[in-house]
Order: C-alpha cells, then structure tokens, then sequence
C-alpha cells in the first residue's frame, strides 16, 4: 500500500449497493466520501439545460469544463432523463479526463477531518486511482439491480415498469463496459462483492472484513 491519505475505490455497475455501501463504509471509519457518478450526471443535466444533445462530444465537454460544486446539489440528479444522459457524456474522452483532476485531488487532500476517502464510481480502482489501498468491486446480478431500482422509483412516487427498468439496466451495463474511454471493469487486485443475495448490512460487513484483512486492522490508526 502507498503512503498518504487512505483511499478506498469502491467500483460496480448501477444499482449493485455501491452507494448505500460507500456511505456506510465512510460514516464508519471516519473517511470523506465522493460519489463520482455525481459528476457525469452534473454534466448530463447542464447539458440537458442548455439545449444540447449529451452524445455530442463538443457539447459534453464544454459542460464538463464549466461544473463548479453547485452543479452537484441538484434535486433532479437522479431522474431517469439526467441517468441517461450521464451515462452518454461519460462515454466522451475530453469529459473523463476533465473530471480526473478533480477526482485525483479530492484524494489525495481529503476535505480537514477525514483520514482518507471513499469513493465510488466505475473506473476509480483501475484509471483515477490505481494505486488506492483498498479496491472493491461491488456487483449483483441484473434481474437483482432491476428489482432494487423498480423499488427505489414506487418508493419515490415515480411510475415504474420492471421490465422497462430492467432494460435500461441492461442497456446502461453494456455502455458503461463497451465504451473505449475507461470501461466499467474490474480492477485485477480489486475484491468481489456480490450482493444479489445481500442486505446492506451483511454488504458492509463483507467489506469491513475485507479491509481489515487488507490493512491489518483499524485503517484508520
Ligand atoms: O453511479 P451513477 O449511476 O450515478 O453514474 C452515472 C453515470 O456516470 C453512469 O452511466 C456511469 C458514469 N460514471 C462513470 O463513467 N465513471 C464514474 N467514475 C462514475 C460514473
């Protein structure tokens, strides 16, 4: 493990349980949390504002260039319109290597009070920090992640189909792992969880133990 702030990447695709998990995981060991989907998806939306289309390369990344923390304390982050078009701005180059800086800053100078961070996103165990001392790879299988999500939407009031919410759950999987530009993946040296058949709190308890084992006990000491 290198020296410096502890750096926890928790990685997945939609839905597996990485948020619900990286909040706990942070609130426990006294570490700041950065929810990195919360980026793409502050570009899809000033996007989305303007007019443009979030496909659009030249567009996506005149967005990226322009979000300043305001951007990310918007009540409709998660509605399904700014979902997609966050998945389409994170396929764009120009955008991911705009938000590198600030991931890469965030941990290596955790906010005063912190003894490190966590951090969840797609791609934080393999591009944005390689070298972080915990790796989690957090996934569930799609029907589970579908379910979890119909849930989520009747809970909040929204009309849902699971059939509908299961292919975009599909769809949104294959571009996050077909596209060039730092693909959903796996990190070789991350740990697997698989929380299909996991409640939130057995969830955290299987990445406690695991990084327990990985930093020889309280990594925060
Ligand atoms: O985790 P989320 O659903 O809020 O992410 C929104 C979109 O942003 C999703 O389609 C994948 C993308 N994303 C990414 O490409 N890299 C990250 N580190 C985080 C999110």
């Amino acid at each position: 493990m290198t020296s410096g702030p502890l750096v926890i990447a928790v990685d997945g695709p939609a839905a597996a349980g990485k948020g619900t998990l990286s909040r706990r995981l942070a609130d426990r060991l006294g570490l700041a949390y950065l929810d990195t989907g919360l980026l793409y998806r502050a570009v899809g939306r000033r996007v989305l504002t303007a007019g443009g289309d979030p496909s659009d390369a030249a567009a996506a990344t005149a967005a990226a260039a322009a979000i300043g923390v305001a951007d990310l304390d918007h009540p409709d982050l998660r509605d399904e319109r700014v979902t997609d078009a966050a998945s389409k701005v994170a396929a764009v180059p120009e955008v991911r290597a705009a938000l590198l800086a600030f991931q890469r800053s965030f941990a290596a100078a955790p906010p005063p009070g912190a003894a490190g961070v966590v951090m969840d996103g797609r791609d934080i165990g393999t591009v944005v920090c390689p070298d972080a001392g915990v790796k989690i790879f957090v996934t569930a299988s799609p029907e589970e992640r579908a379910q979890r999500r119909h849930k989520e939407l009747l809970g909040r009031g929204t009309a849902s189909i699971y059939a509908r919410v299961l292919a975009d759950v599909i769809a949104r999987d294959q571009r996050d792992s077909e596209r060039e530009a730092a693909p959903l993946k796996r990190a070789a040296d991350a740990f697997v969880l698989d929380t299909t058949a996991l409640d939130a709190d057995e969830a955290l308890a299987a990445a406690l133990r695991h990084i327990e084992a990985v930093t020889g006990g309280d990594p925060c000491r």
